[in-house]
């Protein structure tokens, strides 16, 4: 009996999980009109429920990142980052002249969430679900791994992509960033890339950093390169002024 009962509470705690991931999904997706969330949320559930939580490839999310018609291109306003989410997000959520994936529906959606699924369940847990680094396929890393492709392969014209100046290396080939969405900028749709290392007072990187010149070299030949220096506090100067036309934030 005292099993029995057990197993009814933990079964609650269980389903709760579930519906308090997905009243999340739904109410942050609603904040973006015109979309069929729940239709949405079925699309994302079936990558990952029942599956072993390290053994979720990106491929899982192919339908619901290239068939559902979620990422539309956005030429001259497509902002990559690596390093920089709070001043990149902090700039893009109060200026509208950039988009990163996390402001489109579905990194909106899932941006700082953790989710995955176990064999022979049809619930979704928030707890207990491997860490980044734990297992390359597990449902979180693959997923951004595919809604970057996604990404990157609709943007056009001249894309920007704020880096890190206070880090050693701003340029990693095996982040996102380097592994996935520089790779996938393609000559025909992209003009340029414009590199903006975000620096403080105590610049420890420059244009001039060895990595930069590996992100250089990196890009599909046609596409033209650009980097600039700008200061964290001019950033923020533009992101709580909206007289500063975008064009002079840097
Ligand atoms: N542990 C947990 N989360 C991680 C980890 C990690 N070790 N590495 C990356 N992430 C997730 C986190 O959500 C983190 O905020 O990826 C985000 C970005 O990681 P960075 O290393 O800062 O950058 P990068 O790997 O280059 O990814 C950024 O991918 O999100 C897209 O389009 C976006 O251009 C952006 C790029």
């Amino acid at each position: 009996f005292v099993i029995a009962v057990l197993a009814i509470v933990l079964g609650l705690t269980l389903r709760q999980k579930t519906n308090t991931f997905k009243t999340t999904f739904i109410a942050r997706c609603e904040r973006f009109k015109g979309y069929d969330c729940e239709n949405i949320w079925v699309a994302f559930e079936q990558a990952y429920v029942g599956q072993d939580a390290c053994n979720v490839p990106m491929e899982a999310y192919d339908h619901l990142v290239t068939n559902m018609g979620l990422f539309k291109p956005a030429c001259n306003r497509m902002m990559f980052w690596s390093k920089t989410k709070d001043v990149v997000h902090d700039f893009t959520k109060k200026r509208d002249c950039f988009l990163t994936l996390e402001d489109t529906i579905l990194g909106s959606v899932l941006d700082s969430l953790t989710w995955c699924g176990k064999e022979g369940s049809s619930d979704t847990f928030t707890t207990g679900c491997p860490e980044w680094n734990y297992c390359e396929n597990n449902p979180v890393r693959s997923f951004w791994k595919s809604a970057s492709s996604a990404f990157a392969d609709v943007a056009c014209g001249n894309v920007t992509a704020m880096l890190n100046g206070s880090i050693p290396t701003p340029f990693h080939p095996a982040s996102i960033f380097g592994s996935i969405e520089v790779k996938r900028l393609n000559s025909t749709r992209t003009r340029s890339l414009n590199v903006v290392l975000v620096t403080q007072k105590n610049m420890l990187t420059n244009c001039t950093n060895a990595s930069l010149k590996e992100l250089e070299k990196a890009l599909d030949e046609g596409i033209k390169y650009n980097c600039k220096e700008v200061t964290e506090s001019q950033i923020q100067d533009c992101s709580s002024n909206e007289d500063i036309p975008c064009g002079a934030c840097w």
